[in-house]
């Protein structure tokens, strides 16, 4: 199951919010996940001016906090928007969640760019 906050801003603590996910087996791409389940994936210019899904924009970006192991590699668009990005952070249109053998938990930082 997702949850969903507002914008990523820090707790009390320090640390930022994240949201969940359990990835049934079989191939879903984690933008339409996060569609489905009502989180709001873009910040305000790539809410009107994403690319659809096409991997052509690099606004969807999120870091993997837990389960890496149920996604798909980083793809030819990741490695051309991500090139100077940490490990961790993907683009949500490029991501695919679980496969025939894995399924999990999958734990998301949306809006990386945004944490200072
Ligand atoms: S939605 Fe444009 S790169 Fe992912």
């Amino acid at each position: 199951m997702w949850w969903s906050v507002a914008q990523p801003k820090p707790g009390s603590d320090g640390s930022y919010p994240v949201d969940k996910a359990t990835a049934i087996s079989g191939q879903k791409l984690l933008r339409n996940i996060m569609l489905d389940n009502n989180i709001e994936l873009y910040a305000a210019y790539g809410k009107v001016m994403n690319c659809g899904g096409f991997g052509n924009c690099g606004t969807c970006i999120v870091e993997i906090v837990d389960g890496k192991d149920l996604l798909n590699e980083r793809t030819k668009d990741e490695l051309r928007y991500l090139k100077k990005k940490q490990e961790s952070w993907r683009l949500a249109c490029r991501t695919i969640v679980g496969n025939k053998e894995n399924s999990g938990k999958v734990v998301v930082q949306r809006l990386p760019q945004w944490k200072k």
